[in-house]
């Protein structure tokens, strides 16, 4: 017998995007993140901190910061639990609602984390294919395939695709589910509309977000899912004990907190991505319209992607392809500063393709 479980013995662990040596010379588009810094006042708060206080242990049921989030959401301090990045909430949910014989259902492509915590938790993952020719678009049978899942896992705005599905899909989804339904809203503020008030009044929904991605806060990991005090209560028996730092805590606050700064940042984000969209269609990419901070290309022939890929790197800019079936074609591109973008484009237009895809630099 081998020293680990069967089934972790013969899965593959999750791949985090690359990340380069700090104050390297790629432009960062794979991975994203902010490409702005988070509010000010986390500087200020981070410079203060008393680092006495961190003798103590933090609060493990993150009371200060439920009453801020529970201020923006509208949800009471007993439907929100807090997590280290949504992944640890993520991590809850599978561990749980799912097990052998207690299925997990999501689509494809999307986050691949959910397969890979499946896997982990030995649980069947059914991965049901979204439509690419109708822009990655729910099945039709998509409510029929879902109904007997434990957990289902929904990500709007989807990534890497970028698309936002219908509200009333994701009303009709969730309603068809006997399990509990998790709707990954890492992207939802680059969203035109949202999943809070349809979450709100379903029992067995979860809504999740995180500020790693609007907040400027990749590096802090946190996230927080919003759901009905039954669901709440029992994630919280899960969760680890301490499971969200004190610095995370009061840091996250100020975030949440400066709401000028985060309007202010998200209108950036979306002007660039319009930029962005608008050159690559020029240049003959196909681009499907995002609801996100990243857009999904497909090149123009000749090009391949994973070569384009390289030769970017080659030339300081990193983005993000993925080498699995049917996503393979398509670059992954995070919606990075006007410069950097700018840099991207100044790249794409020296690198010529060549039949083979071969770099003419
Ligand atoms: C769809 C989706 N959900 C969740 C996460 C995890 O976010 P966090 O940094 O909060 O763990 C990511 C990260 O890229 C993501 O793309």
């Amino acid at each position: 017998m081998g020293l680990f479980r069967q089934n972790i013995e013969s899965m593959s662990g999750y791949q985090p995007g690359e990340q380069p040596p700090r104050g390297g010379r790629l432009v960062k588009l794979n991975t994203n993140e902010n490409p702005y810094p988070p509010a000010p006042g986390v500087r200020r708060v981070l410079q203060n901190f008393d680092a006495s206080l961190l003798r103590l242990y933090p609060d493990p049921v993150f009371k200060d910061l439920s009453r801020v989030i529970s201020g923006l959401c509208g949800r009471g301090a007993d439907e929100i639990i807090v997590g280290n990045g949504s992944d640890d909430l993520l991590t809850m949910a599978l561990r749980s609602f799912t097990s052998a014989g207690r299925k997990l259902s999501v689509f494809t492509p999307s986050y691949s984390l959910y397969s890979v915590l499946a896997k982990i938790q030995d649980c069947e993952c059914d991965e049901i294919s979204l439509d690419e020719k109708n822009g990655f678009s729910l099945p039709d049978d998509a409510e029929t395939r879902i109904a007997d899942a434990s957990l289902l896992i929904i990500c709007r705005p989807n990534a890497p695709t970028g698309n936002s599905f219908p509200l009333d899909r994701i009303a009709s989804l969730i309603d068809a589910c006997n399990g509990v339904a998790m709707v990954d809203e890492a992207y939802a503020d680059f969203s035109d509309d949202n999943c809070l008030e349809l979450c709100r009044s379903r029992k067995n929904a979860i809504l999740m977000r995180t500020l790693s991605k609007s907040y400027s806060l990749a590096g802090l990991r946190l996230g927080y899912a919003l759901a009905a005090p039954e669901i709440i209560s029992g994630m919280m028996k899960v969760k680890d004990s301490y499971n969200v730092g004190m610095l995370s805590q009061v840091l996250a606050i100020e975030a949440l907190s400066d709401r000028s700064h985060f309007e202010a940042n998200l209108s950036k984000i979306l002007k660039t991505r319009a930029f962005l969209s608008d050159s690559l269609s020029a240049r003959g990419f196909r681009v499907f319209p995002s609801q996100s901070n990243f857009v999904l290309v497909e090149p123009p022939s000749p090009w391949k992607a994973e070569k384009l890929y390289q030769d970017l790197k080659r030339n300081g800019v990193l983005v993000r392809h993925f080498s699995v079936q049917n996503v393979d074609k398509f670059l992954r591109i995070t919606v990075g500063t006007d410069n950097e973008i700018k840099f991207l484009l100044e790249q794409i237009d020296l690198i010529v393709p060549g039949p083979e895809g071969l770099s003419a630099i």
